[in-house]
């Protein structure tokens, strides 16, 4: 016998699912739940896929291999002769603009195109790589511009196309650099490219008295050869150079020449900047770019119109003559390093400053001597005065005018004038050597330098 109840208690549901209406209500829910899960489970299987078949790499903006990267990017090549972009479906791309100087062309600027922000395609070798250039929320302290990413992907059997990636980007960068020498600023906290690379200036161009600029020269490879006695006897390997002297005698110029021989960067330091102290200062010196000199010009300036420390002992924004020499050889001073400091106003400077293991070597690049005008003028007019009777009359001039010594070298020359002077006379009257002589008056000083004094010295 059936239960009366049961019946009833089925019946509802029979009807229930004989309605045509919730039947393909039913129907449908459960196709968006297999389509839901069908769903889920590709997106898993795509992240596993992806994991298990693809190969990423980032490269932050502050690694030194962005800009390679970026240069490699936006690379023309010419594949079967067509020049083609080796980006084979970039079509976003950002400006870089860079303005340099081209012989007989006043201003000259170049443009470079490199992908812009989002994703983008290439191929490379046979194998498609996905870039991604995307900045990021977050931003660096100091300089508050945000931080920025590339993420190149492939394919995971083909992730080895990334080591030839970054040789070929840093055999570009290697070779766009080459002759040329690079120059670092601090910016807040860090170290930054200043400006584009500059051709190297060559070392003869720059002419001291006899013999001083092979005894520097000497000094710094000579030190660049003895890392390994420095080590072993638990010296520091630094060497600091102090050259003085007046203004536009070639202590600069001689700097970024040297550089430029020993293939090393400058990273130039200003110790008059605003929001410069003791601290940045230290901080700074603990990680100068690698293979660079350190130039703090105008030593001087730190020490002048200083401010008075406060009740807190602080001193403004301003470096204290303490925090320098800490900075040079305190326990926190970079283990590696080639310092150059320059100024015109040796006096100024304390004799602690002076002392080995912050300055070893002192010279002063002095006023123009008889050698150095003799010099000059064979640079820029050796090829038309063949017979150096030009020259002999450009230095009679100067004698006459109490700039140099005469032949014999017994009189001293009551006035002097700078190397800077000569190069503008000469560069005024290029390849014109006559009006260079009728001129020379102009070499006379308006303001009177004190006595020179003379020499190298070099202690330690
Ligand atoms: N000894 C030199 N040989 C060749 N060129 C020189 C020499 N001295 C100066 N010059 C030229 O004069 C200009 C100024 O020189 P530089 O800036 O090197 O002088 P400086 O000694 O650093 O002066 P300052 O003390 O004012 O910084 C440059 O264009 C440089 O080419
Ligand atoms: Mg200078």
């Amino acid at each position: 016998m059936s239960d009366p109840t049961s019946t009833t208690s089925f019946l509802p549901l029979d009807v229930l699912f004989n309605n045509p209406l919730f039947a393909g209500g039913i129907g449908l829910a459960g196709l968006g739940a297999a389509a839901a899960l069908a769903r889920r489970s590709a997106i898993k299987g795509a992240s596993l896929i992806k994991r298990r078949l693809l190969a990423d790499v980032e490269i932050s903006k502050q690694d030194a291999s962005y800009p390679w990267i970026l240069a490699w990017l936006a690379l023309p090549r010419p594949p079967g002769g067509f020049v083609t972009s080796k980006l084979t479906r970039i079509h976003q791309f950002s400006m870089k603009t860079m303005a340099g100087a081209v012989p007989n062309k006043p201003k000259h600027t170049q443009f470079f195109l490199q992908p812009g922000y989002g994703r983008h395609i290439i191929r490379h070798n046979n194998a498609y790589i996905s870039v991604n250039r995307e900045k990021q929320s977050t931003a660096n302290h100091t300089t508050g511009e945000p931080h920025e990413i590339i993420t190149l992907t492939s394919l995971y059997a083909q992730r080895h196309i990334f080591e030839d990636i970054f040789g070929e980007a840093h055999q570009l960068a290697i070779s766009a650099h080459e002759g040329k020498t690079m120059m670092f600023a601090s910016r807040g906290m860090d170290w930054e490219q200043f400006g584009d690379a500059r051709k190297k200036r060559p070392l003869q161009s720059v002419i001291l008295d006899k013999g001083v600029k092979e005894r520097i020269v000497g000094d710094v490879k000579d030190f660049l050869q003895r890392q390994n006695w420095y080590v072993d006897r638990g010296i520091p390997y630094r060497r600091g150079y102090l050259l003085y002297g007046p203004p536009g005698s070639g202590k600069s110029s001689f700097i970024q020449a040297l550089a430029g021989e020993l293939d090393f960067g400058v990273s130039i330091i200003n110790l008059s900047e605003r929001g410069i102290n003791d601290d940045k200062l230290a901080y700074l010196f603990t990680k100068i770019p690698a293979r660079t000199i350190l130039l703090l010009e105008d030593a001087d300036a730190a020490f002048i119109n200083r401010r008075k420390p406060d009740a807190e002992g602080y001193s403004g924004a301003n470096v204290t003559f303490s925090g320098l020499l800490n900075a040079l050889d305190g326990v926190a001073a970079g283990e590696e390093r080639i310092a150059f400091l320059t100024t015109n106003h040796i006096d100024r400077l304390d004799e602690a400053l002076i002392r080995p293991g912050r300055v070893d070597v002192t010279v002063r690049i002095g006023e123009t001597t008889r050698y150095q005008a003799a010099e000059m003028w064979n640079r820029f007019y050796g090829d038309i005065d063949h017979d150096g009777n030009g020259r002999k009359r450009f230095l009679d001039k100067l004698v006459e005018l109490d700039l140099i010594p005469n032949e014999s070298g017994v009189v001293k020359p009551k006035l002097h004038t700078s190397a800077a002077a000569i190069q503008g006379l000469f560069l005024f009257n290029k390849d014109n050597m006559e009006g260079a002589i009728e001129m020379a008056e102009g070499l006379i000083p308006r303001i009177y330098e004190p006595e020179p004094q003379k020499g190298i010295k070099v202690s330690a």
